[in-house]
Parts: structure tokens; sequence; C-alpha cells
């Protein structure tokens, strides 16, 4: 099948490679110059360095043949007007100061663009059918809105099918090959077998669950699985966490093996961490929150657990001067890990980027910041052209040489190579130093470095004092 995809972000990017790993013959389109150009090399380290998921840049280098990547709208066109299907994966952020309402004007703006084109399929005779298919996450209403966006662009004989991505960042290759559901949501039997050729692979797999529904439940279903898998996250330190930094002799590990035990509650995303942030959990559970009030109800769970979120951040940041007692101001803070999780260079809503803005407002003199694979996203949002504050950030090629010279470490995101920090930590940041571990990655050395005189404040534990008098 030809199939055109607008939008080769994350999701556009990984679901064009493993359609044109299936056999389609496949386009990307996307405004973004510098993305087509690095995804259109045959080197693995300059597309990786643009997307950082694991297999994506062989999956695009081996099928080359079946996949283009193009800025250029004439070269979108002649592909377009031969194709069955058009896939949208566009941003769908939260519009900035509303209370969650997604921002539809990326997609807008994209049907403006691509629509008069579809509008010239068999010289404007439109006699064969063409499905339009919502990857990005929106809102639960949007199929009758997309609809009237294409037709107000003369877009004809078409169907409108929502199939929510469910890709996991850091695996987004591995879970498209092997998903465990392929959902969608579609009006028309037509429409649903357009969508069963595209995904044959997946259809005929007794392994993964085909889920055909209508297109407001696929939608739906989307926003209530992350919001489910959100405010597990947030429960977990919320409720869990908080629990064993406020009770003594509770250690997070011990309560945890007790928790897991019960396959009802099960392992997943029970973990502590210092906020869940990325590019879909805080803004989806938003959308959901906005369209649940706007339907005339509630969202207090929904909305209470965007707060939670937020408070796990401030109140682990805000320890550091309650319990450590420290003076940031004219500090050299080590930071480590900006991704918002490990194996990503996607730093959106991380909790490092929260946590820098606050070590900055604090006063401190410089940060010394480390990630193995998101540091030019980092440096990219923090332009010191922007912000001379800015100026106070610099980027180290290792942890070790983001630690010389700190009195504060602070970590951020769960590297595996985190796990092995305490060497580094005794060679170049002897105690006295405060170590805050938003992670808890190396809970194993907590008791030897406490012992040795680091102080520690670690999500999920209560503070840590060392034996030698900080100088925070
Ligand atoms: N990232 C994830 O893990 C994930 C998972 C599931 C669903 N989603 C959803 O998928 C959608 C896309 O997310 P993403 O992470 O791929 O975003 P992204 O920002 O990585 O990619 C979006 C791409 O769209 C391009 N774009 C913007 N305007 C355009 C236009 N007019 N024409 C063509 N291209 C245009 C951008 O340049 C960018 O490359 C969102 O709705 C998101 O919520 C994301």
């Amino acid at each position: 099948m030809k199939i055109l995809y607008i939008g080769g972000g994350f999701v556009g990017a990984c679901s064009a490679a493993i359609s044109a790993d299936s056999g389609h013959e496949t386009v990307v389109f996307d405004v973004d110059q510098e993305k087509v150009a690095k995804l259109s090399t045959d080197d693995r380290d300059v597309i990786q360095s643009c997307l950082h998921e694991e297999g994506l840049a062989e999956l695009l280098i081996r099928n080359r043949t079946r996949i283009r990547f193009t800025t250029s709208l004439p070269e979108a066109e002649q592909f377009a007007l031969q194709a069955e299907v058009v896939f949208m994966c566009l941003p769908t952020p939260e519009k900035e100061g509303a209370e969650g309402e997604s921002d539809l004007s990326y997609y807008e703006k994209a049907v403006e663009m691509i629509g008069p084109i579809l509008a010239k399929r068999g010289d404007g005779t439109q006699t064969s059918r063409l499905v339009i298919v919502n990857k990005s996450t929106v809102p639960i209403k949007m199929i009758d809105y997309t609809q009237e966006l294409f037709e107000r662009q003369g877009v004809r004989n078409f169907g409108i099918v929502a199939n929510p991505e469910f890709l996991v960042e850091g695996k987004a290759i591995e879970g498209s090959i092997h998903p465990d559901r392929v959902v969608v949501g579609a009006g028309t039997e037509i429409d649903f077998s357009i969508m069963r050729r595209v995904y044959q692979r997946f259809h005929d797999s007794t392994a993964i669950k085909y889920i055909e529904v209508n297109p407001y439940e696929a939608a739906c279903g989307k926003l209530l699985a992350n919001y489910l898998l959100f405010n597990r996250v947030v429960t977990t330190y919320d409720v869990v966490g908080r629990t064993c930094e406020y009770f003594p002799y509770v250690s997070y590990e011990q309560v945890r093996k007790i928790l897991v035990a019960d396959p009802r509650i099960g392992s997943w995303g029970l973990y502590d961490s210092v906020f869940c942030g990325g590019s879909c959990f805080i803004k989806d559970a938003g959308s959901l929150a906005h369209q649940l009030e706007q339907a005339g109800t509630h969202a207090t769970m929904v909305r209470a657990t965007l707060e939670a979120n937020v408070f796990q951040r401030d109140h682990f940041f805000g320890r550091a001067e309650t319990e450590a007692k420290v003076n940031w101001s004219g500090q050299t803070v080590a930071l480590l890990g900006t991704a918002f999780k490990q194996d990503t260079n996607d730093i959106r809503n991380s909790g490092a980027i929260g946590i820098i803005q606050q070590l900055l407002g604090a006063g401190v003199s410089v940060i010394r910041i480390y990630d193995p694979a998101a540091l030019p996203e980092c440096q990219k949002y923090f332009n010191p052209e922007k912000n001379e504050l800015y100026q106070r950030l610099q980027y180290a090629g290792s942890a070790a040489e983001a630690l010389r010279g700190s009195s504060v470490t602070l970590i951020c995101t769960d590297w595996p190579e985190f796990k092995t920090l305490a060497g580094a930590l005794r060679q170049e940041a002897p105690a006295p130093h405060l170590i805050m571990d938003g992670r808890r990655i190396i809970q194993a050395d907590y008791a030897a470095l406490n012992a040795e005189g680091y102080s520690i404040i670690a999500v999920g534990s209560q503070f840590m004092p060392g034996a030698k008098n900080l100088t925070v």
C-alpha cells in the first residue's frame, strides 16, 4: 500500500518505519528541515542523535527503498495523489494557559497544507476511497472535527479512523514490532478493511490483540489508558514513597517487595521518582480533565494526580533546604540526567527541567549537567541568548566530569550507568557532600556512602544526614 505520514517525530517516524518494514511504500512529510535531513541519512549515529530510539536507525536504513522523508510539498503531493491512507502524527500539546485543553493548531495547519492536495485525487473526481488516520492523541470528539476540517478543504470520499499509538518511548521499535494491542476505531466496514491491510502482519497474529471499535471509543481508550498509567506512577510516590519518607525503619525496597508479591497489584510503575514527565501523560491527563469538565462532570481524581506530580518535584527539591539546611546561593551543583527517563533523548516535561529552573531561581552559581543522550536537547531548551541565567549551565562529557567541584549532586533520570555512580562520587565529590537521588538509582550504596560522611536525600527515604558537617 502507499501510505503518507504527516509528521515525522517519535510517533510518525517509528510508525512509518514499521509500515515500510511491513512492505508498504511510505513517505513522511514534516516541516522540520533539520529532522528530515537527519532521518534521511544512512548514518546510524546521526539518526540516533535526532530520535534516540533503539533499532529505529537500523529499520530506516534497511528499508530505505520503501521510506522517504521530505519537507517538499510537491513531493508529498505526487505521492499523496496515489496514497490510500494518510496518517496524521502531529503534536497535540496542551494549550498555553488553558486548563488542559488540547492545542489543535498543528493539526489544523497540517490539514490546510495537505487537504487541498488530497482534494486533487483523480483529477478532482476523488473516486478512490481515502482513509485519514488520527494517530496523534486527540480529544474524544476529534473525529467529528477532523471530518469537518478535511471537508472544508474540499476533500471527499474519505473515512476518518482513530488509531491511537501506544508506543513506549525508549522501546518504541520493539514495542511497535510486537505491540500488545492494535486499536482501530472506524465508522464503516470499508475503512476497517483498509486498516486490516495496513496492519496485516498484526491482524493475522494470534499474539496481538487487534481491537476494532468505534472512533470515539478508540480515542477515549487511549486517554484513559494514559491516565491509569500516570495515576499509578504518581500514586506510587505520593502514597507509597511518602509513607516510607515519613516513618522510620521503613525501607522502600522492602515495602515494595510486599506489594509486588500480590499479582493484583503487580510491579509496573512501582518505582519511586522525582517526577512523571514526558510528552504524553501530563498533557493527556490535562486534556481528559478538561473534557470531563466540559461534559459537565468533575475531574477530581485526574486533577489531583496532576497536582500530586508537581508536589512531588517541589517537595523533593524543598527537602534540601528544610532537611539538609542547604543554602543554594553561590553553590556549584551537579545535575545528572535531563531526559525524562532512560533510553531517550526526549526532555519534554522532564523532572530535570523544573529542577534546573528551581536551582537557578534559588541562586546557584553553576549547574554542571550530564546526560548520555539528551544534552543537545537541553542546550537547545536552555538557550543562553533567551535568558542570561542560562549561562550558569555547564555541560559535561561524563558523570565524573559533572561531579567535579560540586557540593550537591542531583540525580533526575534513571539511566542505568548512574547505578555505579558511587565510585565517581568518592573520587570527584568526596564527603561532605549532599546526594539528592530522585530515582533511588544508587540505593544499594546509600548505607556505605552515608557511613562515609555523605548526606543523602532520596525519594522514598527519610533524610540520611552525613557524619561530616555539610558545608552547603
Ligand atoms: N511520543 C510518544 O511517546 C507518543 C506516544 C503515543 C502517542 N503520542 C502522540 O502522538 C502525537 C505526536 O507525538 P510525537 O511524540 O511524535 O511528537 P513530535 O513532536 O516528536 O513529532 C511531531 C512532528 O510533527 C511535525 N509537524 C508539526 N507541524 C507540522 C505540519 N504542519 N506538517 C507536517 N509536520 C508537522 C513536527 O516537526 C514534528 O517532527 C501527539 O499527539 C502525541 O501525544 C506520542
